[in-house]
């Protein structure tokens, strides 16, 4: 089973950006932490980050065919990218949005998300433990597909 977990702008500040909404963990505690949990489910995860929503679009396309799901922040660009929405749609591979705060609970423009259409779930709002949620959803998801 390989899983690949997309970050979008700014995920690489995590520990230096807005700490009290992303708290004080780095991107590469992030990485570990995903790395671990995947190590100890038996399943093989990768990771890619960027700043660049055309890298993004890039790294879904290239997912296809040998990716069985993807874990996907697309922190910014959720609120306005329809080329990572279409990205998702393209490829059909079984997406988890995540956001680290709720979204909801925030600014009017972050309730609004263009990629939510083409993922099986949302996780948001606990922070490092959104992704460790969505990581779950998404295998079990995978799994029952089978
Ligand atoms: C985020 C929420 C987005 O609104 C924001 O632009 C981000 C991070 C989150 O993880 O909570 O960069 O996706």
């Amino acid at each position: 089973m390989k899983i690949l977990v997309i970050n979008g702008p700014n995920m690489n500040l995590l520990g230096l950006r807005e700490p009290e909404i992303y708290g004080k963990k780095t991107y590469k505690d992030l990485v570990a932490l995903l790395q671990h949990e995947a190590d100890s489910l038996g399943v093989e995860i990768s990771f890619v980050q960027s700043n660049h929503e055309g890298d993004l679009v890039d790294a879904i396309q290239n997912a296809y065919p040998e990716t069985n799901g993807i874990l996907i922040n697309p922190a910014a660009y959720t609120h306005t990218s329809v080329a990572i929405l279409d990205a998702l749609k393209a490829v059909a591979i079984p997406a988890v949005e995540i956001h680290m705060s709720n979204v909801n609970e925030r600014d009017e423009f972050r309730k609004t998300s263009y990629v939510r259409e083409a993922c099986i779930a949302t996780c948001m709002g606990k922070g490092f433990d959104s992704y460790i949620e969505a990581l779950h959803k998404l295998l079990t998801y995978l799994n029952e597909a089978k």
